[in-house]
Formats: structure tokens, sequence, C-alpha cells
């Protein structure tokens, strides 16, 4: 099995509906009737349909132990698969709505991304990220307590949520305090929204990875800085056909954005929700094996794990 990594995957959004059913069970909870479609599955349409379903499948949580069990599973899941590294994109917000406190939610994290570790060798982070459409002041709270309470499995901050709203300057102020502490940073960019988008995160923001990009295929000046500065794109294939921005796997512009010199890394999003897994993104990815073992390593170098971590996992992945 080839080593994989990957660097882009949402907490909640990895939640299987078993599992979803599961927790609810657990926490007595009736999920919301229109989760599910007539055949189990998520049931969304579009971009924001997407999101407000991802909020629904977060009313199954309850619990700090609810929140590591979820990254638990997703780590054994993904290490069944090879995976020896996965970057969980981790928002503070769900678990605050719920009145659990930040150190009681990475306590909960670091516990399941133990566990997987010892059970399976898979080595677990946390990327910190603020929702863009709950506005940059809320960012930069969230910032403010990332740093004020530092965890060795915290490597990095980030944004999702919904790009068309606000524009990257205006989360710059908490980019500022998270780089300059010292945490890696990525920014969504460039999935629902254009090139322009990520020529505004790489001008505005300390980025050195966009999640997704995809749309800097667009544009060939892009796609040319990008390389020349090493910006490396956390690309999701899957996700980026479900969500309809291309119509299938053979005009999604991952092959165009290799053959440009940028750097990428294969990536799951939220993987059930778009009927994926990082295994699967491999095996479609239309690339040889010397090609998928060279973008894991890309993936490791890309990652925000301390430098004695990226060269272990390294030197583990050669054949
Ligand atoms: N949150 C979860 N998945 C996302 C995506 N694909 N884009 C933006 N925000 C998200
Ligand atoms: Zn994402």
């Amino acid at each position: 099995m080839i080593p994989k990594a990957e660097i882009h995957c949402h907490l909640e959004g990895s939640i299987p509906p078993v599992l979803a059913r599961e927790l609810a069970l657990r926490n007595g909870i009736e999920l919301p009737a229109n989760l599910f479609d007539s055949r189990g599955t998520y049931a969304w349409t579009d971009f924001w349909s997407f999101l407000d379903a991802y909020d629904r499948v977060c009313t199954a949580l309850k619990t700090a132990r609810d929140f590591g069990d979820v990254i638990y599973s997703y780590l054994v899941g993904a290490a069944r698969e090879g995976a020896v590294y996965v970057e969980m994109f981790c928002s503070p917000e769900r678990p605050a709505a719920l009145g659990i406190s930040y150190t009681d939610w990475l306590a909960a994290l670091a516990d399941g991304i133990d566990r997987a570790q010892r059970e399976h060798g898979i080595v677990g982070r946390i990327i910190v990220i603020c929702i863009r459409h709950l506005g940059p002041e809320r960012a930069l709270a969230m910032v403010e307590t990332m740093v004020a309470t530092p965890h060795p499995y915290v490597v990095g901050f980030g944004m999702g949520g919904d790009e068309a709203k606000f524009a990257p300057r205006d989360f710059a102020p908490a980019y500022r305090m998270a780089h300059e502490h010292g945490y890696g940073c990525t920014v969504h960019a460039g999935e629902v929204v254009g090139p322009e988008s990520v020529w505004a995160a790489i001008r505005d923001l300390p980025v050195t990875r966009i999640g997704h990009g995809v749309r800097s295929a667009d544009d060939p000046a892009l796609m040319a800085e990008l390389a020349r500065r090493g910006v490396v794109l956390e690309v999701c294939p899957g996700s980026n056909v479900a969500l309809g921005l291309y119509p299938d796997r053979a005009s999604h512009p991952l092959h165009r954005l290799i053959d440009a010199g940028v750097r990428v890394t294969l990536n799951s999003d939220d993987p059930p929700f778009f009927h994926t897994t990082l295994g699967m993104e491999y095996d479609l990815a239309g690339l040889g094996e010397k090609e998928l073992r060279a973008i894991a390593r890309t993936t490791i170098e890309a990652s925000f794990a301390d430098e004695a971590t990226k060269q272990r996992l390294l030197r583990g992945m050669t054949p």
C-alpha cells in the first residue's frame, strides 16, 4: 500500500452517517429529519446547503468525549487506508457553543489522537480553524485563545466557511498573530470563488498553503506565481466534483496544476458528504505510484508538524 498523508480534512465533516446515529443515540438526541436522504446518506444540493448539512450533523455532538471519538474514528479509518499522518481542521466554535471549554475539547482530541497512534501508528495533529462567515472578530478571539493556551498537537491556523463572505485582508490581524506565534497558516480560497480569491489570500495573509485553490488553474499567471513561491495546494478532487465545481474527475484541473509546477497534495475534505476517502483520492487521481509517493512526501513537507516528526515520517515512507 502506498503511504499516504492528509492535511485537509474537517473534523465534523469526517463523521459518517453511522457514527452520527451512534453519537445521537448515546447523547439522547434526535437528528434533524432532513439530515439524510432516502438512501441514508447526507442530503444537500449545493455548497451552501452543504454548509447547512454540516451544521446539522454537528447536532449529534454533545460532550468533549464525542469530539475525541470522532477524531479517533477518522484516524483509524485513514490508517487502514495507509495514512501515516493526518492534520485535522478542528473548529473551537462548535464545542464553545456546547459549553465545552477549549482545554477540555483539546484534551479529548489529544486523547483520540493518542489512542489512534498507540493502536495504529498514525500521527495526528490539529489545525484550529475559524469560520469565515462568522466574521473577523470571532477569528481574532479564537487565535488569542489558541496562542494563550498552547498544546503540542495544535500546529496551525486556518479558515473554512463561506468564501463569498468578507475578504482575506479582514482576517489579517488574526493570521498575523497566529504566524507571529509560530503557527503554520492555511486558508480556503479558490474553491467557490475564482483565482482572485487566491491572489488576495497570498497577498494579504501569511499562508504557505491554500485550501483547495483549484480555481488557480483558470489563471496561468497565478499558477506560475504559486509555483515560484512554492505555495502548496490542498487539493480535494472528490469534494470539488461532488460540489459541482467540475462535472467529473476527468475535467478536474489536478493534472494541469501539476504540469504548471504547482505543489499539490491530495485530500478528502468532508469524506462521507462527498462519497470519498483519502484512499479513493489516491486511487482515482489518475497518477502512477511514483507520482503518488511524491505527493505523499509533499504533504508531509507542507505539513505544520515539527521538523523532527516530519523527518521521521519521511524516512518511514521511503520504499
Ligand atoms: N467547511 C467544511 N468543508 C468546507 C469546504 N469544502 N469549503 C469551505 N468550508 C468548509
Ligand atoms: Zn475544506
